[in-house]
């Protein structure tokens, strides 16, 4: 193992970090553990970038803005150290979520890393704002247990590949998902770009009852307007003086501005915005999908990653 202390980390830190998160080449090796900031970055844009972003310029969509997180994780719980804070933030999402909130970062979200790639991630995530302490990164590397991986060595191409026709075919799952990242092609539903890092069960599920559990953000809502007017769509924003509904209409999707004094308000003074149980996506497909079929589709998505 190659051991090299790259003590200037700091300095060379020092100007690269200025302008936000860290943007420069830098690996550093202690015994037994890689600490490898441009893995943990591209790490990031993987696995925590449809829910987070890094660049406060940007407006987050439904994770909390983390270009500061190298400071805030130093405040968020008293006897732990920011970079165990961001560790148990990724590793255990449910740690300290605030009573009744929605279970919004998947719990699985680092289910295929090793801990040298988890340890890459936090300490990429504290030059967000601080710098890394690698000395305890090390440490915390003994802390993630290596989870058995849901290794792609048995691909098998055939089912991929039947996977992907039944994904453009009969299966109609690229009437609402997309598989790229461009601008508006989550507009509909969720990007299955990365869909692969999810586990098996969390894809299952989201296939065969996409009840159970919808992708934070994409609960549709019911509106009743003061004009008797009913709205169904999609709440992209909700704040003091408006929100915003994404409403399907014959001519393609439309975004809705209403300004709260259009809103219908109950005798008791809340507003009738009223979000729905039921997820847009077919919820018969478990029926309309043989199981071989069912395991072909999550063959082709496990590949997306
Ligand atoms: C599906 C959306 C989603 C994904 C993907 C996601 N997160 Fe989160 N994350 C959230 C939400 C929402 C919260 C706020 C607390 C909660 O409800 O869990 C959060 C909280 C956090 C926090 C605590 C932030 C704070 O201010 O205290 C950290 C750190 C974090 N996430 C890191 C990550 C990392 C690293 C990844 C990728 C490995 C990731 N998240 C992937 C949605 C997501
Ligand atoms: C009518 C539109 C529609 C169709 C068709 C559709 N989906 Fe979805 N899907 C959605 C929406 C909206 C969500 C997000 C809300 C939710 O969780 O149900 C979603 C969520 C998902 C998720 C969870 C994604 C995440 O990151 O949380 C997966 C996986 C998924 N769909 C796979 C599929 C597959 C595979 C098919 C084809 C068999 C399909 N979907 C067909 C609308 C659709």
């Amino acid at each position: 193992m190659n051991i090299i202390l790259r003590l200037l980390l700091g300095s060379i830190g020092g100007s690269l970090l200025t302008a936000g998160c860290w943007l420069g080449a830098s690996t550093a090796y202690f015994p037994l553990t890689r600490i490898d900031l441009d893995e943990g970055r591209e790490l990031f844009a993987q696995h925590c970038a449809t829910c987070h972003n890094v660049d406060s310029q940007r407006q987050s969509s439904y994770g909390p803005d983390l270009s500061n997180i190298g400071v805030l994780a130093a405040q968020r719980t008293p006897n732990q150290s920011p970079q165990e804070y961001i560790l148990t933030s990724i590793l255990t999402p449910d740690a300290y979520r605030a009573p009744g909130a929605q279970a919004a970062m998947p719990a699985d979200i680092a289910s295929d890393l090793d801990p040298t790639q988890v340890v890459s991630l936090v300490g990429y995530l504290m030059t967000c704002g601080a710098t890394p302490n690698y000395n305890e990164l090390t440490q915390l590397a003994h802390r993630v247990t290596s989870k058995p991986h849901e290794t792609n060595s048995s691909i098998d191409f055939e089912q991929v590949d039947a996977g992907k026709q039944l994904y453009y075919g009969k299966g109609g799952c690229h009437q609402c998902h997309s598989l790229q990242a461009l601008p508006g092609s989550t507009l509909k539903a969720p990007s299955l770009l990365t869909a692969g890092n999810h586990s098996q069960e969390f894809l299952r599920e989201s296939i065969c009852q996409p009840n159970r559990r919808l992708t934070p953000g994409y609960r549709h809502s019911q509106i009743v307007l003061e004009s008797g007017q009913i709205l169904t769509g999609r709440l992209v924003t909700d704040n003091e003086e408006y929100v915003e509904l994404l409403v399907h209409t014959p001519t393609g999707l439309q975004l809705r501005k209403l300004k709260r004094d259009q809103i219908e308000v109950s005798e008791t003074g809340i507003p009738s915005i009223y979000p729905q149980q039921q997820s847009t996506m077919p919820n018969d497909l478990n029926k309309s999908l043989t199981s071989t079929e069912i395991n072909q589709l999550l063959a082709f998505l496990k590949t997306l990653r």
